[in-house]
């Protein structure tokens, strides 16, 4: 197919489908991007996974729970989007792109590197990291790949609910004792900078960035969503008596956009180098599970196959 056909249809806000013809590097971007999505998803459970048994009352475990299966089926929705892709060149079928994340040779996002201390982080996740993931995937609604932007309007549903439970939790903590409300304190400082990051790179910096844009995959540029985020954060915070930890933050009547100061963009790199705190921990948790679930899958697929030549 012609580029600036291509070009033209996905600019007039057409979707592409499966079986339809499409640039390899169109291709190669979707692969890229819902496979590390897919991944940021199912690896996501890990962290507030470490909190399920120490939940502080039967109601916050429930949904804590519900929240991580809600994870565990983003995953399965983009990975089968990603499958979609698969075309016996550009390899996107769920056991390649796992192990090529197994292998460290895909990425998933930065901010499931860090570690949850405390009750109080579970909160910040719900409320940052699930209220940035939004922020992201309300416009990838709108992208151009059909099965991607249809599992968005499943997966943002949900994400809202996460984003609400969070900020629940941190409500409580910060209406509490002293004590509770220095530990929301804390897990606000340990995750405002790693939530900002999740955006990705300074647009300048970004090389996706332009290529994506003119395919219609991302529909507005990371720092555009981040600055969203950060105007409206700030009055969250502000409404749970928590103060945003960077002494730049401050309101601009003229842009009328909060300006905020430089990321860690070395810290960033460096866990995008698997160098965070968590990252070696996480793809081993990854890689146990795998080894030792292996039997699962295999009788799984010996039943499948059982039932097939009972047919
Ligand atoms: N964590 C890890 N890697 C990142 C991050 C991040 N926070 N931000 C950017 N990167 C990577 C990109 O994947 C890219 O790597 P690659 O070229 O090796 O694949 C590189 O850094 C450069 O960044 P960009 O050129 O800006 O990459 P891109 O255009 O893909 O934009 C973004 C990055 C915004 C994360 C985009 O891929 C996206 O929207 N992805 C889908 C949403 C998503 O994956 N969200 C993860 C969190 S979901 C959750 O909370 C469960």
């Amino acid at each position: 197919m012609e580029l600036q056909k291509f070009l033209d249809y996905v600019q007039a806000e057409n979707k592409v489908e499966p079986k339809d013809m499409m640039p390899e590097d169109y291709r190669k971007l979707l692969v890229r991007q819902i496979s590390q999505h897919a991944h940021s998803e199912v690896v996501g459970m890990l962290p507030e996974a470490n909190w399920i048994s120490r939940a502080p009352s039967l109601r916050r475990k429930m949904a804590l729970l519900a929240k991580i299966q809600d994870e565990a089926g983003h995953g399965l929705y983009l990975y089968a989007a990603s499958e979609t892709l698969n075309d016996g060149t550009i390899r996107a079928d769920r056991d390649s792109t796992y192990n090529d994340m197994l292998a460290g040779k895909a990425k998933y996002s930065s901010i499931f590197n860090y570690p949850t201390l405390s009750w109080a982080d579970i909160g910040a996740i719900g409320w940052l990291v699930d209220g940035a993931a939004i922020m992201n995937q309300v416009m990838l609604m709108g992208n151009s790949y059909g099965p991607y932007a249809r599992a968005m309007v499943r997966i943002c549903k949900e994400e809202s609910f996460h984003q609400r439970q969070g900020y629940e939790i941190l409500m409580t903590l910060c209406r509490g004792t002293k004590e509770q409300k220095e530990m929301a304190q804390q897990s606000l400082n340990r995750f405002w900078w790693p939530a900002l990051m999740m955006f990705g790179p300074n647009d300048d910096a970004s090389p996706n960035s332009q290529k994506s844009m003119n395919y219609r995959v991302k529909r507005e540029s990371n720092d555009a969503l981040r600055q969203r985020f950060i105007d409206v954060t700030v009055p969250q915070a502000e409404f749970l008596g928590l103060k945003v930890p960077d002494k730049n933050l401050k309101w601009n009547e003229e842009t009328q956009h909060y300006d905020f100061g430089e990321l860690p963009w070395d810290e960033f790199y460096e866990v995008l180098k698997g160098n965070g705190p968590a990252n070696k921990k996480r793809l081993e948790t990854k890689r146990k599970a795998q080894r030792e679930n292996a039997w699962v899958k295999e009788a799984a697929i010996a039943f499948a196959e059982k039932l097939e030549l009972e047919k």
